[in-house]
């Protein structure tokens, strides 16, 4: 029997989150149901990450969790970049994995549901040339803020990252198709698109690049706003910074990673970019759009790591004054070159190094908050706050905001930020001006 109700839970990055959307309307379009909340589903898609070790451990104790107390388990398929990494060898790591699907494959998910339920357990992690978004369903529900993946795939090489391996060489999907989306997105309901992809800023078609791109999405009746994450400091063109200046629905919020403020990091890294170059940009982009909220990742303790070089990565965290920014320990991942670099760095520095980088960032996000208090601007509500009558919404420097309204998810409303918050703000909707 095949299963008619479904469970999709996505860890690691928006473009995981995208494909768990679409991996649900595909199901659906194939007779299943999404399970109601607090009900076992008949299937379980466990979409996940392998870009740190953490990440990918969790993978497996999640599957080991399926198992119900009378002995029965739902058909578990693996999805997502560690059933890419690992394969068959998933099954052998856990008996209650029926099927493991690559992110480059999941179109072909609703067919080996059907094997699964006969018996079978099989595993697709092939990158067809043929794209999975040709045989996806079209677009029929969306957020007030819908992700639009536009490209995939890494040609980087990052000495510590995975990507490039779990989601295969970049590629780029067509100028038409993604219009074509960005449009069933909007009269779905999104008034803002968020463009994704693991090196967004490389995106192009022919002569086009990601600046013509959103010039056009930018035309699109109905949508307010348009971000895009993640970009790449070497593929920051003048043309996308030009953009940042000319086309108003483009929001002046800027997710660009350095990962390291030393130079020497930042070459054993492979990230062809040097700490010069990467505030050259930020210099560019900052004439462009004086007010842009810049954000970035960092690791600490990549192999060979010296106190010298992270304080200049403390350094580079002050001269930029980052709205927002991820930081993470370094995680050596199997079948990349940094593992087996000499000059591991001690688990007790990384965790010192860390606290110490979160507190600085955490300091200089709150002085961006409060640089924003008294600022009269918009706010687009995505959902209902915990008090009653509060609603959520995001400002164009992407801040979560608190505010009392009786405006739904969707509406963009004037609002003046009255108080900031390490990691929200609070607005006050303004009354309409008198014409
Ligand atoms: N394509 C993007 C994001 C890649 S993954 C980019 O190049 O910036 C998101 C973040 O995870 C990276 O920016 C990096 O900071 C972090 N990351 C990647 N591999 C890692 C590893 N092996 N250990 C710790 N952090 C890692
Ligand atoms: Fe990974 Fe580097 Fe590619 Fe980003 S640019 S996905 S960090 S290899
Ligand atoms: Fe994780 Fe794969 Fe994204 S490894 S960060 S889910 S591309």
């Amino acid at each position: 029997m095949t299963p008619k109700t479904f469970k999709i839970k996505s860890f690691g990055c928006q473009m995981n989150v995208y494909d768990g959307e679409r991996m649900a309307e595909l199901l659906a379009d194939h007779g299943m149901a999404p399970a109601p909340d607090g009900e076992d589903a008949e299937l379980v898609v466990l979409n996940t990450c392998h870009i740190r070790e953490k990440a990918a451990e969790k993978a497996y104790s999640d599957v080991g969790r399926l198992r119900r107390d009378d002995g029965s388990k739902p058909i578990v398929a693996l999805a997502g970049c560690v059933a890419q990494a690992e394969g068959a060898e998933a099954k052998r790591r856990s008996s209650l994995i029926d099927i493991v699907v690559g992110p480059q494959a999941y179109h072909r998910l609703p067919d080996m549901v059907v094997q699964a339920s006969k018996g079978a357990r099989p595993v697709d992690t092939d990158m067809p040339a043929i794209s999975k978004f040709d045989a996806l369903p079209p677009r029929r529900k969306a957020a007030p803020s819908a992700f639009l993946s536009i490209q995939e795939g890494c040609d980087k090489f990052c000495t510590y990252c995975v990507v490039p391996y779990t989601r295969g060489a970049e590629i780029s999907r067509p100028w038409d198709h993604v219009l074509t989306e960005a449009q069933s997105l909007v009269e779905a309901g999104a008034r803002e698109l968020v463009l994704l992809g693991q090196n967004v800023n490389a995106w192009t078609d022919g002569e086009r690049g990601l600046a013509e791109l959103i010039r056009a999405i930018a035309r699109i009746d109905g949508l307010e706003r348009i971000r895009y994450t993640t970009s790449h400091p070497a593929d920051m063109t003048d043309a996308l910074i030009a953009a940042h200046a000319e086309v108003d629905k483009l929001m002046p919020y800027l997710h660009l990673p350095v990962q390291s403020g030393s130079d020497r990091i930042l070459r054993a890294m492979n990230r062809s970019h040097t700490t010069e170059t990467y505030l050259a940009v930020i210099e560019k982009m900052r004439q462009a759009r004086s007010d842009i909220a810049l954000s970035g990742d960092f690791i600490v303790g990549f192999p060979g790591e010296t106190d010298e070089d992270f304080e200049a990565t403390l350094r580079i965290v002050d001269a930029v004054g980052y709205a927002a920014a991820y930081s993470f320990k370094y995680s050596a991942r199997p079948g990349t070159p940094a593992a087996t670099m000499e000059d591991q760095i001690a688990r007790e520095i990384m965790d010192e190094r860390l606290q110490e980088l979160q507190n600085r960032i955490n300091a200089h996000q709150l002085a961006f908050n409060q640089s924003k208090v008294g600022c009269d601007t918009q706010v687009l509500i995505e959902r209902r706050g915990k008090l009653h009558g509060q609603m959520i919404g995001r400002s164009p420097w992407l801040q979560s905001v608190h505010v009392e309204t009786p405006a739904q998810p969707g509406d963009i409303i004037d609002i003046t930020l009255v108080a900031a918050g390490p990691n929200s703000m609070s607005g006050a909707v303004r009354a309409k001006e008198a014409a």
